[in-house]
């Protein structure tokens, strides 16, 4: 079948946002010990940190990660991981029923980000602490010196503030499951009264509300709203979670999944729109999609609760295939699309937890399938996003509706003249010829590169044993006659190309 869509430079949507490409370093499982800290591992650095991991993030191109949770940050005290490690208390966690060594806390997080190039972006405890306690890890990690604090973070070896930008009020305050759980109402003012404190601390730090756990959540949209209601003037951003699972085989759902964080984004984008109407406001609340994924969270809760409280034990190491890697694509494909509204986002997790990267205690470091759209999306997507209007045949999903087999987004970059699209094939038998109009730039483009993932095995995945069993292959006959590109894409299948 086939599918088609124009792109024109002056179509933009939005710029594209470096901060779309974040992850996420929870105290998780084996996300911190044994995944980005392994002291006594071959690759580790004078540090302990794993170099194999670093050079993967470096790879996988993310720009800002997301500390310490996630469910455990709301159980927290941050001070817990600072000063001399063998004076560190171990703690229970009781998010993820383990025990915390907190040999890793923030100063040490501080410098792996430094040494990975990416941003630090902060949550604060708003489980079963509050105010005081985000001003004082706010005073600890950017006041300059001469206050106690930030003459304790210089005690400790670290004398330039780490001067983090994005700080999070908290995490999933919505839901049931998370420590200090409040309503909408008792949430809102609790992070208006944060925010008002940290903007008298600093009034140029980025503020993230906690928005809702997913769209399925019961109190999706009345929550956003009250919360907004109370924190409107001094928060920037709202969050937005969401996880994907292929249910019960429906593959066709699974991979239309873009399609509900589209209509995610869009349903928060117009709950903040309305309630700035109702204050008379012009401001705009960005979307930070600090928590997104593949997670087969349904396979997690169907598992016994975990016995006794061991330190960085396995937990939900989901084992990516290539289907999940293509759905994974059209998830990268939503955000960029909406990048008008989604200016900054997480894949959840970094290492091992739901991770794009996996590590052996002791062993090697290796890319899942869900590690190459998420590397090669980063790489390519620059400048501006243009507006696609996909012109494809649909199907019906049980889960959506009917939705286009063929999905895409593209963006150009203003100073290189490049242009970038990706695209997803959703049809599971047939291969979709893709044409692409792109008179609107003229003649001169070529084809500089095409990567496509697809296998005739979808369950096909990467293991400790097999670590490049499934990769990105070039895309086999892509052409450029004259303006109209015209891209085969298999069934079940994920493309990236730059012209230039
Ligand atoms: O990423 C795993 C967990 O998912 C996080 O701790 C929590 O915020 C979310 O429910």
């Amino acid at each position: 079948f086939n599918a088609s869509f124009a792109l024109d430079p002056a179509h933009v949507v939005a710029p594209v946002h470096r901060r779309t490409f974040g992850s996420f370093v929870e105290h998780m499982g084996r996300c911190v010990y044994t995944g980005i800290y392994e002291p006594g591992h071959p690759s580790a650095d004078e540090e302990g940190f794993r170099t194999d991991v670093l050079d993967l993030t470096r790879e996988l191109g993310v720009t800002t990660v997301r500390y310490p949770g996630g469910n455990f940050v709301s159980g927290y005290r941050w001070e817990d991981g600072i000063g001399p490690v063998a004076d560190r208390p171990r703690r229970r966690d009781l998010a993820w029923h383990s025990v915390e060594t907190n040999e890793v806390g923030l100063d040490e997080f501080a410098r792996w980000c430094a040494k990975a190039d990416v941003e630090l972006m902060y949550a604060v405890n708003l489980g079963t602490r509050g105010i005081e306690e985000a001003l004082d890890v706010h005073e600890y990690a950017n006041h300059p010196a001469g206050t106690a604090l930030s003459d304790l973070r210089v005690a400790n070896g670290t004398k330039e503030p780490h001067n983090i930008r994005m700080w999070c009020l908290g995490n999933e305050m919505d839901g049931p499951w998370q420590i200090g759980h409040r309503t909408a109402l008792e949430y809102g003012r609790l992070a208006a009264a944060t925010a008002r404190a940290l903007r008298a601390a600093d009034p140029t730090i980025e503020l993230v509300a906690c928005g809702s756990s997913g769209a399925a959540m019961p109190t999706f949209g009345s929550w956003e709203a009250t919360v907004l209601e109370e924190c409107y003037d001094v928060v920037d951003y709202i969050s937005c979670h969401a996880y994907y699972e292929e249910h019960d085989g429906d593959l066709g759902s699974f991979l239309a999944s873009a399609v509900d964080m589209d209509r995610f984004v869009a349903g928060v984008a117009a709950t903040a729109d309305a309630v700035g109407a109702k204050l008379r406001s012009r401001k705009k609340i960005q979307i930070s999609f600090d928590e997104w994924n593949v997670w087969y969270l349904s396979r997690f809760q169907a598992e016994p609760p975990s016995a006794g409280w061991p330190v960085a034990p396995r937990v939900i190491e989901d084992q990516y295939h290539v289907a999940d890697a293509v759905a994974f694509g059209g998830l990268l494909i939503s955000l960029l699309r909406n990048s008008d509204r989604v200016t900054a986002a997480c894949l959840a997790q970094l290492v091992n937890v739901i991770a794009p990267i996996r590590s052996e205690p002791g062993g090697p470091a290796w890319r899942q399938t869900t590690f190459h759209p998420f590397a090669t999306t980063s790489r390519l997507a620059r400048g501006n996003v243009l507006a696609v209007t996909m012109d494809a045949p649909s199907y019906e999903t049980a889960r959506y509706g009917e939705v286009p087999l063929v999905d895409a987004v593209a963006t150009h970059d203003p100073s290189s003249g490049d242009v970038s699209v990706f695209a997803v094939n959703r049809d599971q038998s047939s291969p979709a010829g893709v044409t692409v109009d792109l008179r609107a730039f003229g003649g001169s483009l070529t084809v500089a590169e095409a990567w496509t993932l697809a296998d005739d095995d979808l369950r096909a995945s990467n293991t400790v044993d097999a670590p490049d069993r499934v990769t990105l292959h070039r895309t086999p006959d892509v052409t450029l006659d004259g303006t109209l590109l015209r891209v085969p894409l298999p069934p079940v299948s994920w493309t990236a190309l730059r012209l230039s």
